[in-house]
Formats: C-alpha cells, structure tokens, sequence
C-alpha cells in the first residue's frame, strides 16, 4: 500500500489532534484514500511536555530540518502560527518538494501571494482549511461547492473569542474588561488578546474568505477594522430593546466593480440566524447568485474541531500526491492569473443602516437641532428613544438611521459635535442584515 510521509511542525494543542486523529481513525483515513497517511516526524523546542496523545518518542525532534529536509516527508503540517519562523519554514518546505497544510490565518493573509507562488514554482500545494472558521470546512465550500456561482456577500462570526465575551456581556450584563479578565483566567482568551479583541484575527479570516469568493485578491491592509473593546452593556441593551443582536462580523460584499471588506461590532435582527450563534462558536454566512443564501455553523476552534479541519486537507493533498498532481484545484478558488487586485470600496462610500447613541442634554430643542444635523446630511431617521428624564443634563439618545452612506454619518455627527448639546463621544454600530 503507497504510504504518504506527515511530518508536523509544532507539537501544542492542534499538533496533539492531528496525531490523536491519525493514531485513533487512520484506518478510517485510510480506506478513503487508498494509502496511508505515515506520521514520520514531529518538530517542537519542547517535546518533553506530555500532549495527552499516544506517540513514539522516536519520532520527536527538537530540529525542524528533521521535518523540513526529511526525504521520507511529502506533506508538511505548519502549526507554529505567527508570520515568522512560520513563512520560513513553509517556504522551505516547498522549495524542498513538499506541499503544505497549514492553520495559519495571519501568514496566509499577509503572505499567501508569495507562498502560493512558491508552492506553484515547485509544483506543490498549500491547504489552509483550518485557518478560517477552525473546523467548519468553509473554505472548501466557498472554492469547490459555489463555483458554479458569482458571490456577492460573505460575512460571518470568525473569532470564538469575541463572539464569547459580547454572549457573556449580554448574559451576565458585565462589562467588556470584567470578561475578558474571566475569559483569560478560564483560558478561553488569550493572556495578549490584542489580534482578537480588536478584529485582526478575523480581519486576516476575511481577508482569505473574500479572495476565495470573488476572486479578487484582496490585500489585508485594506481591511477596514474595528475591535469590541468599545462596546459597553448599555449598548447591547439597547440592541435588544430594538431587536437585535451585537456581533464582531467580518464582512465582505462585491457589486461586480467594488469590494467592500470589513470587520467591526455589528448589530443583527435578533431573528437573523448569525444571532443564536453563542459562546465561541463561528458561523459563515453566504450569498451567491444561483446557490441564494447558505450558512455554516460549528466549532471555530479547538483542539479536535481544528485538527479535523487539518487532517482533511492531508488527505486531500495526499491524494494528489498518490495520482502525481499538483495544483489541482487553485487554492484561493480563481486560477492565479485571472486574480487582479481587489478595488476596495473606501469606508466612506459604504451603506447601511446605523445606531448611534448620544449623550444629549436634556433641554427643549435639542433633539430639532440633532434631527436637522442628520436630515442636513441625507440620513433619515427610522426611530429615535430618550432614556430618562433631567432636564439640563446629558441623557442618553439613541437613533437608529434608514440606510445611509457613512460620510454623510460621520459628517452629521461631526456637526452634531459643533452644537454644544452632546456631552461625550457618540457611540455608532452598524446594522447588517
Ligand atoms: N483566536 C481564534 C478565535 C481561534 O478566538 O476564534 C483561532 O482562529
């Protein structure tokens, strides 16, 4: 039986799955691919911490040129995260004839050109299903089962670890800094939470997923990104007075000229499906002109969710390792060439509908004043609630707008501002959905 060679780099949490999955289903593995996947070789500084997972010392290494310069390697699993070593090493691997699985989300948004062309120049292949969406096989979706389609819409909860503090702050109407300090003390977050809290992770997730579905490369400096660290529970209250959910959305959508990219605190319809999606779940939602609109839902990280997401993208690469091919299917959906450079609509131009809440004073003609400032830009007003009553004083005043281009938004509350009636900076969320 033809035996296809693993070697893994980077023995942590998703490491320890891909070898629990390969000791505990390699004979399953093995009937769907007609060899065998052969772990040979895992590279790690630290390979005297027990992983919870059956493996032969033997096949530790504390050098990653035992992986990377391994002639009995054909497929190269990449779990070290981050740009550097990681590009290093990847390209390493391809120019020594060995195609890659990687779950590396940053190095595939900031770097997938140049990997990809690596690996197209020595004919080997890069899989990344697991660096968007953790287990959910998205990417697959997106590049094989919608390829028939033109999308227009993508947009989704791509980080667990933001859709986990907005449910527990709405849950428990705690405050953003009181969870995550829970969520780093139950590990759920991490001790730097910077690249999730403020929408990084999920802004290199839909940097990837954008590309894929239109086919434009979209670069991820052009990501327009706001995190959740502003989001307060006076907010998330309001959102459900009105109806709706606030989630951390990464949001990309193509009219056939424009792409609009996207990731910031968004407001959806409480009956909206992305709003039952709790806790550290993901869910992707898309939109394509034959397909209408699909979602897809499970665990967007973890150790099993995203090792099952790694293995499926070994066997995939095996087989075409077994049949002699390469580049088979192009790995951001569009063949290379026919992939020009995304033009991004700039923020300023795009529409939707707004929440912005005010503290405004409490006095008879305030609100004439704020209305005139909105209806001067083109915004008309859908509804509009004064909390409590103090007269002289800054009371909350909160307005939800019909659809609006942002400009206009961010120039009426910049009038609004010169007034003299508001007290603190606005708070706006966008509306989606
Ligand atoms: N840090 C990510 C999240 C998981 O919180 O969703 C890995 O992509």
């Amino acid at each position: 039986m033809k035996q296809i060679g693993v070697g893994v780099i980077g023995f942590g949490t998703i490491g320890a799955g891909v070898v629990d999955i390969l000791n505990k289903n390699g004979s399953e593995i093995t009937r769907r691919l007609g060899g065998k996947l052969k772990l040979v070789k895992v590279a790690d500084l630290d390979i005297e911490t027990d992983r919870g997972v059956e493996i032969d010392k033997g096949l530790l290494s504390t050098n990653v040129n035992d992986v990377l310069e391994n002639p009995e390697i054909d497929l190269v699993v990449e779990l070290v995260g981050g740009y550097e070593p990681a590009k290093t090493f990847v390209v390493k691997a391809l120019e020594n004839g060995k195609s890659i699985v990687t779950a590396n989300k940053a190095l595939m948004a900031v770097h997938g050109d140049e990997i990809l062309a690596v690996a197209k120049a020595n004919g080997q292949d890069v899989a990344f299903e697991a660096a968007v969406g953790g287990g959910i096989p998205i990417l697959r979706a997106v590049r094989e089962g919608m390829a028939a389609n033109k999308v227009h819409t993508i947009y989704g909860i791509l980080n667990g670890t933001t859709n986990y503090i907005l449910t527990e702050m709405k849950d428990k109407g705690e405050d953003f800094g009181k969870v995550l300090k829970d969520a780093q003390e139950l590990g759920y977050a991490e001790t730097d939470p910077t690249f999730d809290v403020e929408g990084i992770d999920a802004a290199h997730k839909i940097t990837l997923l954008a590309s894929m579905a239109f086919g434009k490369k979209v670069k991820f400096d052009t990501v327009y990104t706001e995190g959740i660290s502003g989001i307060t529970p006076e907010d998330i209250d309001y959102a459900t007075e009105f109806g709706f959910e606030v989630k951390l959305l990464g949001i990309a959508k193509f009219d056939g000229e424009l792409v609009e990219v996207r990731v910031h605190p968004t407001m959806i319809p409480s009956a909206h499906l992305l709003s039952s999606v709790k806790g550290v779940y993901n869910a992707v939602y898309a939109d394509a002109d034959y397909l209408g609109p699909t979602m897809y839902y499970g665990q967007g990280a973890g150790r099993n969710a995203t090792a099952s997401a790694v293995v499926g993208d070994l066997i995939e690469l095996a087989r075409d390792k077994m049949n002699g091919v390469s580049g088979r299917v192009p790995p951001l959906a569009f063949n290379a060439e026919s992939m020009d450079d995304a033009v991004i609509k700039p923020m300023g131009r795009v529409k939707c509908r707004y929440y912005v809440r005010l503290m405004a004073k409490d006095e008879p003609g305030v609100l004439s004043r704020i209305s005139g400032a909105f209806g001067d830009h083109d915004i008309s007003i859908e509804s509009v609630v004064q909390k409590g009553r103090d007269t002289g004083q800054a009371v909350p005043l909160i307005l939800m707008t019909h659809e609006a281009v942002e400009e206009n938004i961010m120039d009426a509350l910049e009038k609004i501002a010169s007034l003299g009636v508001i007290d603190a900076d606005p708070v706006l969320i966008r509306v989606e959905g």
